[in-house]
C-alpha cells in the first residue's frame, strides 16, 4: 500500500493507529486496544448492528490521536477526545457511527444525572473524568439531551463503555472488527 493510499483509506489509518498507540494506557489496567475490542465485543453480544459495533470499537479513537491524553487528564484538562474522534470519523462513516461517538461523553453526564445506580458504579478513573467533563447534567440539560436523534444509541454505547474494562478478557482480533467497520463507510454505502 502506498503512503498516499494509506492516507485516503480510513480502515488502514485506524489499523495503523491501533498498531502505533493501541498500547496506551486506558487508565484501568487495560490499554486502548483492549478497551476498544471489549467494547465492540459487548455490542456484538448485545445484538447491536454493524454501525453500533463500529461506534463502540472507535468511540475512544480520539484518545489515541491526542498528543498526550494521559498528561492532559493528569493536569485536570479534559482532552476533548470525543470531538477529536468525531472529526476524524465524520468524512468516512455514517451518522449511525459518528453521532454516538460524538455524544458518548455527554451520555455519561446524562446517565450520571438520571441513573443513581450508574453514577455509583463508575470506576475511580471514570468518576474523575466525569468531573473534568462538567459533572452530571442538570435536569434541563438531561431533558434536552434525551431528545437528540442519537441519544439512545449514545446511551447504549456509554453503558457498554463502562462494562468494557475487564483486565484479561478475551475478544476477537482487531481484524474482525475492521471488516465490520469497512462495511459502515459512508462512501461505500452511497454506491
Ligand atoms: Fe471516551
Ligand atoms: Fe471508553
Amino acid at each position: 500500500m502506498t503512503e498516499t493510499s494509506l492516507a485516503r483509506d480510513p480502515i488502514a489509518q485506524i489499523h495503523d493507529l491501533f498498531a502505533r498507540r493501541g498500547d496506551l494506557a486506558y487508565g484501568e489496567a487495560i490499554d486502548q486496544l483492549q478497551h476498544a475490542l471489549q467494547s465492540a465485543r459487548l455490542a456484538e453480544l448485545r445484538g447491536e448492528g454493524p454501525a453500533m459495533i463500529t461506534a463502540c470499537l472507535l468511540h475512544d479513537i480520539g484518545h489515541m490521536q491526542h498528543e498526550d491524553a494521559a498528561a492532559a487528564l493528569a493536569c485536570g484538562d479534559d482532552d476533548g477526545h470525543e470531538s477529536i474522534g468525531m472529526h476524524f470519523l465524520l468524512p468516512w462513516f455514517s451518522d449511525q457511527v459518528v453521532a454516538p461517538v460524538a455524544l458518548h461523553v455527554q451520555a455519561k453526564r446524562y446517565l450520571a444525572a438520571v441513573d443513581a445506580e450508574y453514577l455509583a458504579q463508575l470506576s475511580r478513573v471514570s468518576r474523575h473524568t466525569l468531573d473534568l467533563q462538567g459533572g452530571p447534567m442538570s435536569l434541563v440539560e438531561a431533558a434536552t439531551f434525551a431528545r437528540l436523534p442519537f441519544a439512545s444509541a449514545a446511551i447504549r454505547l456509554r453503558r457498554i463503555d463502562e462494562a468494557a474494562k475487564v483486565p484479561g478478557a478475551s475478544t476477537p482480533p482487531l481484524s474482525h472488527y475492521l471488516r465490520i467497520a469497512a462495511g459502515c463507510r459512508r462512501d461505500r454505502r452511497a454506491k
